[in-house]
């Protein structure tokens, strides 16, 4: 190492933040190469000065030194040396070593990294490097010599044959805790072997954020069943350890290896390791480690296609372009074949034979894809969509619930719910969302409002109508709730209840240790458990002394609310999520999927749920867009922590270089937790908890009612003097080619994705600055007479006003029969239209007009009018002034659809 007398002793907290080790490690490389090269370059003596003086190269060596210990091919060994190369002033001989990495990382990175110029003979040390096989890391724990490192990596190489479909190499960790940071820091570790000779803590000098993640990794999974059945020391951290890695990254395949009684161990490791092998076994661990990623590969249903389109057949069935027949023999139309390839073509088809199958009545190879998805989700039962969230919904809608139950729903909520009410003459009861008004969009329902509103059932006499709540897993602007304490609160007012979970932008969430916690279905899965355990018995009797009287009454609803409540071991897991894949990962257009955790299926919704799914599944679903949710599952499996990582990580970092850029913080605000959540809901108080490390955000994720999913940034833009419609089309759009999404009156709402690399976030920050630039002139000479559009005062969001008494159910509590009053305002005879200045003599005169429709102004995009809704004040307050160009269910020219003569 070299030896600079004013190094700290410790790294610095910044490069060892496990979410960007990744960033900070191809920077430190590429760092070195840089900086070296002027040493190599230059005259000895100033090299020696140069060196002394450039702390930067001292710190990404003392980073590195820990950080390669967790990645394969090169590890400490080889930093050190290099740091003992430029301290002997061997410059030439250290550039070439850190060369010779830098040219793998480009080589095996990304493709915007890989666009560097990698040196074709970069280094025999590294003879796979040239395998253009598929690669990944296998970690090891156990404490070793250098001796037993040499020779496992050599035996690997040995077993290695050209008939191999992909290739891996060794991470060697010697402890527990270093086992943590290498699954939480490589990604590129898909298998794990534990041998019991691991020790405890790691010897690293860590930082602080990683080190809080791993003591939160390992506290998170201290099971006490494990304690209680396995007196054994060393079989219960060999568990422990299998535990904490499991939860962490689901998808590793665990293999333990043991020197001796194999037998008894492998009786006491239970369903937790793939296998048990002798340390001898190493062609066996070869074979199931590629075996197993073969597994991650495969792709049943992409293949059938792959299949399908390399055969020739010939077509006497429907679709002129399969086989491209009425396209290549066009003289008119062949650039559609020219432009997307003729595979394309070749790939479509009506058959669901010779390989394909039937989405609706799959049994070969959707059925398979179908499997591996819910195995890639963590759910019991997956379901692929060809049309979006909007049909996955409405199909879960019409599996669940009848004509007449009430369904619990946030009103701001996406259409399709609402359309399903409908649709299944469901009644919706809406709950109101807490409005952010400064911004003019919601925020997420507080589970207080939830429990008090089935507190209210309880006390009309009518929890027993109420069959589902359905809320939205995130917002589209970012806020999280936690399923996990909405649905145990729920249950135990209600233990029969089924959840609809909306996560149409949360597709993503299962593949970050962290996020996934606050999935529908991880969230499930830990309630099953959780429901099963003695110690969640006790705890519920001593709470239903709280909660009950002895003769049986109910203490008051304050004490219902202030209680965390605890569902009875009896409550049943009903949890269904419907994702639009295509939203967050890859997938075609439309391409969704619905996820099913219930423990009741078999008995009381698999066929349901078949007769839904067959009610809105078209009979000619696009095969294009299911080969893509399967291929896009083997993604997931394999790279999904990487990339959801990344996309994280990026957008933190965008976010701080706006924070901290002088103009763009002039002009623009990134919002943060504490604009976008009040307070009473985020206990932990961090404004954006990854900005401060892994484990903040762990905390904040564990702790907060509501936090804010990092990969949307929500920027504030009432400085610059436009609208966020206008910044949107006229100045990201029409000038930069920059496409966001949503956006309110004086916020744009920017979304990272998996997709989204460091160029992408770099030329945005560019744009940021041209545009504040631009701003800021403009603000110069602007009249001060005219008011900033964010200026212009906006009234609040309107809440939900009621239904009308036609069609309310009892007065009382607020659902209603949205469906008669759709079908009601269906019949022109029915209704008569009302402009707006109209409507609102109407109502200050008195009268409670009942809207025909559901008039729905994008943005925000939520109805600010259902059909049998009372049009209030506040409602028409707010289209009064809102300037929305698209307001569905609304006619400019003629106005509102009204209910006439409404009794
Ligand atoms: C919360 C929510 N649910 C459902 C949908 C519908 O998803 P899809 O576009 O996949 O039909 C959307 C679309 O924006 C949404 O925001």
């Amino acid at each position: 190492m070299v030896s600079d007398p004013k190094a700290e002793p410790v790294l610095e907290r910044d490069p060892g933040m496990p979410s960007s080790t990744w960033r900070m490690r191809s920077d430190a490389w590429e760092y070195l190469r840089f900086a070296v090269k002027r040493l190599a370059l230059g005259d000895r003596s100033e090299a020696d000065e140069a060196l002394a003086a450039d702390s930067e190269i001292h710190r990404s060596l003392r980073s590195l030194e820990t950080l390669e210990m967790y990645w394969a091919g090169f590890g400490q060994r080889y930093v050190t040396t290099i740091g003992e190369m430029l301290a002997a002033g061997e410059y030439q001989s250290a550039l070439d070593r850190i060369g010779r990495v830098v040219n793998r990382l480009r080589a095996v990175g990304t493709s915007e990294e890989a666009a560097g110029d990698v040196d074709p003979d970069s280094d025999e040390e590294f003879p796979g490097d040239n395998d253009s096989r598929p690669r990944f890391e296998v970690l090891v724990v156990d404490e070793t010599t250098a001796v037993d490192r040499d020779t496992m990596r050599a035996e690997s190489l040995r077993m290695r044959s050209a008939a191999d479909a992909f290739v891996y190499e060794y991470v060697i960790v010697p402890s527990a805790d270093d086992a943590v940071a290498a699954v939480l820091t490589n990604p590129n570790i898909l298998a794990c072997v534990i041998r019991p000779g691991f020790s405890e803590r790691t010897k690293q000098t860590l930082s602080r954020d990683l080190r809080e993640t791993i003591e939160l990794a390992h506290a998170a999974t201290t099971n006490p069943q494990t304690t209680a059945r396995n007196q054994l020391a060393s079989v219960q951290r060999v568990l422990g350890l299998a535990d904490t890695l499991a939860a962490l990254r689901p998808e590793l395949d665990l293999y333990l290896m043991a020197g001796a009684h194999i037998e008894e161990l492998a009786g006491a490791m239970t369903k937790r390791f793939r296998r048990v092998f002798r340390r001898e076994d190493h062609l066996e661990l070869h074979l199931s480690l590629l075996r197993r990623v073969s597994h991650l590969y495969d792709t049943p249903f992409f293949s059938a296609i792959q299949d399908h389109a390399r055969r020739p057949v010939g077509v006497f069935h429907a679709l002129p372009v399969a086989r491209g027949g009425s396209v290549m023999s066009s003289k008119w139309i062949r650039d559609l074949a020219d432009f997307y390839g003729l595979n394309l073509l070749l790939a479509e088809t009506s058959a669901t034979s010779g390989g394909l199958d039937s989405l609706l009545a799959p049994v070969r190879t959707l059925k398979k894809a179908q499997e591996l998805a819910a195995r890639a989700y963590g759910a019991k039962h997956t379901f692929f969509v060809t049309n979006g969230t909007s049909t996955a919904n409405k199909v879960v809608h019409q599996a669940l619930v009848a004509p007449n139950d009430v369904v619990l729903v946030d009103r701001n909520c996406h259409k399709s719910h609402h359309h399903s009410m409908m649709l299944t003459g469901g009644r919706p009861a809406y709950l109101d969302a807490y409005p952010l008004n400064d911004f003019a969009f919601y925020g997420a329902v507080p589970i207080e409002r939830v429990k008090q509103l089935l507190l209210d059932y309880r006390a009309a006499g009518r929890l027993d109508e109420v069959r589902m709540v359905t809320l939205t897993n995130t917002t589209f602007d970012g806020i999280v709730y936690d399923p996990y304490r909405v649905m145990s609160e729920c249950l135990a007012i209600k233990p029969d209840l089924v959840f609809l979970w909306d996560e149409a932008w949360f597709a993503f969430g299962a593949f970050h240790p962290v996020t996934r916690c606050r999935t529908a279905m991880a969230s499930a899965k830990l309630l099953e458990q959780q429901l099963q355990s003695a110690a969640h018995e006790r705890a519920y009797r001593e709470q239903q002394e709280i909660l009950f009287s002895e003769d049986g009454t109910p203490a008051p609803d304050e004490v219902w609310l202030r209680e965390r409540l605890i569902p009875s071991p009896d409550a049943r897991v009903r949890v269904y999520a419907t994702q639009s894949t295509h939203k967050t990962l890859t997938a075609l257009r439309q391409g969704s999927m619905i996820h099913v955790w219930d423990q009741d299926w078999v008995r009381d919704a698999q066929d349901p749920f078949h007769e839904a799914y067959m009610t809105h599944t078209s009979t000619s679903p696009n095969y294009q867009i299911l080969s893509s949710l399967d291929i896009g599952r083997r993604q997931v499996e394999l790279e999904g922590f990487e990339l959801v990582q990344k996309q994280l990580d990026l957008a933190t970092s965008l976010s701080q270089a706006i924070a901290r850029h002088t103009l763009l913080r002039r002009t623009f605000r990134v919002l943060t937790a504490h604009d976008l959540i009040p307070e009473q809901y985020r206990e932990t108080g961090r404004a954006m908890p990854l900005r401060d490390g892994l484990s903040s955000m762990w905390e904040a994720w564990a702790t907060d009612e509501f936090v804010v999913d990092p990969s949307r940034i929500t920027i504030e833009i009432s400085r610059t003097g436009v609208d966020g419609d206008t910044f949107k089309h006229e100045h990201l759009m029409d000038r930069y080619g920059i496409q966001v999404n949503k956006t309110s009156r004086n916020t744009v709402l920017f979304m990272t994705n998996i997709g989204t690399s460091r160029s992408s976030v770099a030329y945005l920050i560019e744009v940021l600055v041209k545009l504040a630039e631009r701003f800021e002139e403009e603000q110069a000479q602007r009249d001060p007479e005219q008011p900033l559009p964010a200026e212009i005062p906006m009234p609040p969001l309107p809440d939900f006003s009621s239904f009308a008494p036609d069609y309310a159910t009892d007065g009382q509590l607020p659902d209603g029969d949205l469906r008669a009053a759709f079908f009601r305002g269906q019949r022109r005879g029915n209704i008569e239209y009302v402009l707006g200045d109209d409507l609102r003599a109407r109502v200050d005169a008195g009268e409670r007009p009942i809207s025909a429709g559901f008039v729905t102004p994008y943005p925000p995009g939520f109805p600010v009018l259902v059909p049998g809704q009372v049009v209030s004040p506040e409602v028409l307050a707010f289209m009064q002034v809102l300037d929305t160009r698209e307001i569905h269910g609304y006619d400019p020219l003629r106005g509102y659809r009204i209910i006439k003569n409404a009794s």
